[in-house]
């Protein structure tokens, strides 16, 4: 399972592009929106100069013709951009048309199986189901990432799974183990992969074994 970021912020996406982990960043308009001061579009050419690999974008307009003419002026701004749009019946004619143009989409707010399906069967690149926001609602996201695995191998099917609305470490090692291809994940949890005591009192008691040392 690769590892993007989620997240509109250069610093958090300089940090995290500087660990060498960093196959993709994903935005979405709440995150622009974090974002004051800078445009939209500007914010993309940033992140763009930055990272290579796929960056997404997401449409505003919720009717095709809206759609397209936004994915447009996107996909002009760098090759790596990744077009973003909703899982409906408008987003999905936008990306059967990107796709015939060789432009990346990205079907974001899937919530079962049946939305990832269709978003595939339309040409999708990848497909973004909502973990933490399933978990929300008391369903089982890491359900849905499997199911969804599942299909896509039974029908080899080969539109990338990410794992989206990531709220904590479990979340990226079940989604690693239920078959994601990615997780795009807040870089407050990115840093919480590090993390683990017996590390931290690891280092702690090679120092001070380091230090008797050389005091001795
Ligand atoms: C995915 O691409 C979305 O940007 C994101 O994961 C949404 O997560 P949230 O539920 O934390 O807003």
């Amino acid at each position: 399972m690769k590892f993007f970021i989620d997240t509109a912020n250069m610093d958090e996406i300089r940090e995290a592009h500087a660990l060498g982990i960093l196959a993709g960043v994903t935005t979405n308009p709440s995150l622009v929106a974090k974002e004051k001061g800078v445009s939209f579009h500007d914010r993309l050419r940033e992140i763009t100069s930055l990272v290579k690999d796929s960056v997404s974008a997401e449409v505003i307009s919720l009717d095709h013709e809206g759609m397209m003419k936004e994915a447009r002026e996107l996909a002009e701004i760098a090759p790596n951009i990744t077009i973003k749009v909703p899982m409906t019946p408008d987003g999905l004619k936008t990306v059967a048309a990107l796709t015939k143009d060789g432009i990346k989409t990205n079907v974001t707010l899937i919530f079962s199986a049946n939305q990832a399906l269709l978003a595939a069967r339309a040409g999708a690149t990848y497909v973004s189901p909502f973990l933490g926001r399933l978990d929300d609602i008391g369903f089982n996201g890491l359900q849905l990432i499997s199911d969804i695995a599942d299909i896509f191998a039974i029908h080899g099917i080969e539109s990338e799974i990410i794992a989206a609305s990531i709220r904590h470490p479990m979340h990226v090692t079940e989604a690693a183990l239920k078959g994601a291809h990615i997780a795009t994940i807040p870089y407050k949890v990115i840093l919480q992969l590090f993390n683990h005591p017996l590390t931290e009192k690891g280092i702690e008691a090679f120092l001070a074994d380091w230090k008797s040392r050389s005091e001795s």
